[in-house]
């Protein structure tokens, strides 16, 4: 079975799912071929979609909706000469039931070109905007998503449909909350470089918009193509670019995945969406045992 992935991640987070699809499914056997946005907008024109049995789409949750750049690249890709079946994954920092909508208009732009969506998966990682999640909820974001994309994968080569279910007026609210697309263009603009730049230059080289450039006086510019991806505040070394009105909500530098060597101090988001974490991580887990039981009877 041949596969193709394309993912974008902001961050490195739906990277890191988008290669744990590809370990599971090779280790299933099949051939995948993983592309990431925004070099997937050209990588694309060399390959055959015909050739590909399965498609995936993985993209980071941005308020409540696919990021922009995704959806346009979804708008045009070329069209299949016959129905081709996909799966779509997320990341996204909470799983609240309202993350559902985020795939609707994807979907929709999906099946004008003939590929019909039939399995949809969410996986919780650690917040690249708003608050940093402490490294044991990291941690434990990522062993959940370690063990659940190889089921996940499994239930996709079986040919089980997973769909999720929509809130009522989902899609509505989805569509207003697009605005964030418009939104982005105006605030980056205003995202500001402080004197703790040492003009590395990551920044500029990483944007997936391309859009930081160095004026000739040695000026920072932010054009209006930003995202909000946040890739260039997170990967920031010095931590030295203010997102505008966001930077109440800057989240700096990598997280290690790994658990904490000493005792973390008691942080005020803690109790964030307890509950919607709690039911996540529990549905997960029963999940994983599910499937690990009915492999060992068989
Ligand atoms: C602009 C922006 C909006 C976001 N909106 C949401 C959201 O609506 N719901 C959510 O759960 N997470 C939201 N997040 C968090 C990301 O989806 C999450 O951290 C994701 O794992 C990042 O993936 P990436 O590293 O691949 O970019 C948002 C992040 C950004 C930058």
């Amino acid at each position: 079975m041949k596969i193709l992935t394309i993912c974008f991640s902001g961050t490195g987070n739906t990277a890191k799912i988008a290669e744990l699809y590809r370990a599971a499914f090779e280790s299933e056997g099949a051939q995948v071929t993983e592309l990431y946005l925004p070099e997937a907008t050209e990588k694309i024109k060399e390959l055959d979609l015909n050739e590909f049995d399965l498609l995936g789409f993985g993209y980071p949750i941005h308020a409540f909706n696919a990021p922009e750049n995704f959806l346009k690249f979804a708008k045009s890709l070329p069209k299949p000469n016959e129905n081709k079946k996909a799966f779509i994954f997320k990341s996204s920092g909470e799983p609240v039931r309202m993350s559902d909508v985020s795939s609707l208009k994807l979907i929709k732009l999906l099946s004008k070109h003939d590929i019909t969506v039939t399995n949809e998966y969410q996986y919780v990682m650690p917040y690249n905007i708003i608050f940093r999640h402490s490294n044991a909820m990291a941690y434990k974001m990522w062993e959940t998503a370690k063990k659940l994309v190889p089921v996940d994968c499994r239930e996709i080569l079986s040919g089980n449909a997973r769909k999720v279910k929509r809130m009522f007026m989902g899609g509505f609210l989805a569509w207003v909350l697009r605005i964030e697309h418009g939104g982005a263009h105006l605030i980056g603009r205003h995202f500001k470089v402080t004197d703790k730049c040492v003009n590395c230059g990551l920044c500029i080289k990483h944007c997936p918009q391309n859009n930081i450039k160095l004026t000739d006086k040695g000026k920072f510019k932010f054009g209006k193509h930003c995202l909000i991806c946040m890739r260039c505040v997170f990967n920031c070394p010095r931590d030295a670019i203010k997102p505008s009105i966001l930077n109440g909500w800057r989240v700096n530098g990598a997280y290690s995945f790994k658990p904490p060597e000493t005792e973390e101090p008691k942080s005020k988001h803690d109790d964030y969406c307890r509950k919607a974490y709690n039911r996540y991580f529990n549905a997960a887990q029963e999940k994983i045992e599910n499937f690990e039981n009915s492999t060992t009877e068989n």
